[in-house]
């Protein structure tokens, strides 16, 4: 994953999740996050001067449990004998968005694997929005769920559907190339989307026929202080705030009818 930093506004690619990052004492810093260097490139050309740095941040291995029902780890070897018995996911560092260690990624997994439990007597479907490598609707076909996954960037879906291969569950999820902002978005019983709260706001009123038959909605990538926007809209459009959650600068909301 490839971040360019930023202390002046820029123009960003929709496509491109980024972030501003508020500090006391300090000035705002822009961080556009992108898995090939070459859209960063791009900028750094319409922007000469305007750019602090790109830098390639690497990760190491790692391992993430989400309560006992769901561990994900970049590599096998390094799971601990006492996690050994939690069913498992591989998702690797890879050139998409989504290997667990963001916040954002996090409070998603959180959320949707307990509100996966209301579901006692009916399996739920799963719609993931900005899916990246496909790590929440693989979380949730490790589950028994089925799951659809949509990413407007091509490779973010060749690595969703290698880590579903990887994960040998194929048959219970789909991962398309869609635009979740002008494609029909198709019924589900929960939706996730971890965008940015810009395009969380655009996304909700397209909710509409969702809020009608009872989905419960999911939303994250919304920095301390944006949440204020994203609940009053989606109070305005007849969602209900059912939990909300913070990890670091980061908010998760989820929302019923
Ligand atoms: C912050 S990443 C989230 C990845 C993963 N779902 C996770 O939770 O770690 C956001 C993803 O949304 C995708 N995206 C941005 N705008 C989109 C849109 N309008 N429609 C579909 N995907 C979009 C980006 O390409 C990126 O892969």
């Amino acid at each position: 994953m490839y971040v360019l930093e930023s202390r002046r506004h820029l123009t960003i690619p929709t496509h491109l999740p980024h972030a501003l990052l508020e500090r006391p004492g300090h000035p705002p810093v822009l961080q556009i996050y992108s898995a090939k260097v070459f859209p960063l490139r791009k900028l750094q050309n319409i922007y000469p001067g305007r750019i602090r740095r790109i830098t390639l941040r690497s990760s190491s291995p790692f391992q993430l449990r989400i309560g006992r029902r769901l561990l994900i780890t970049s590599d096998h070897r390094i799971v601990s004998s006492r996690n050994r018995s939690i069913p498992r996911l591989k998702i690797r560092a890879g050139p998409a968005f989504g290997s667990g260690e963001h916040a954002t990624t996090h409070l998603c997994l959180r959320y949707l694997t307990q509100s996966l439990l209301q579901y006692t007597k009916s399996s739920p479907t799963v719609l993931d929005l900005g899916c990246g490598s496909g790590i929440l609707a693989l979380a949730c076909a490790k589950l028994g769920v089925q799951a659809l996954g949509w990413d407007l960037d091509p490779t973010a879906i060749q690595e969703a559907q290698r880590n579903a291969k990887v994960n040998r569950l194929t048959s219970r999820i789909l991962f398309q190339t869609k635009d979740a902002l002008r494609a029909p978005l198709p019924k589900a019983d929960l939706i996730v989307a971890n965008l940015y709260d810009s395009l969380l706001l655009h996304l909700l009123p397209r909710l509409e026929k969702h809020r009608k038959t009872g989905t419960t909605i999911i939303l994250s990538g919304i920095l301390k202080g944006q949440e204020i926007a994203v609940i009053r809209t989606a109070r305005k459009l007849g969602w209900k705030l059912q939990r909300r959650g913070r990890l670091a600068r980061w908010h998760c909301l989820q929302f019923q009818p």
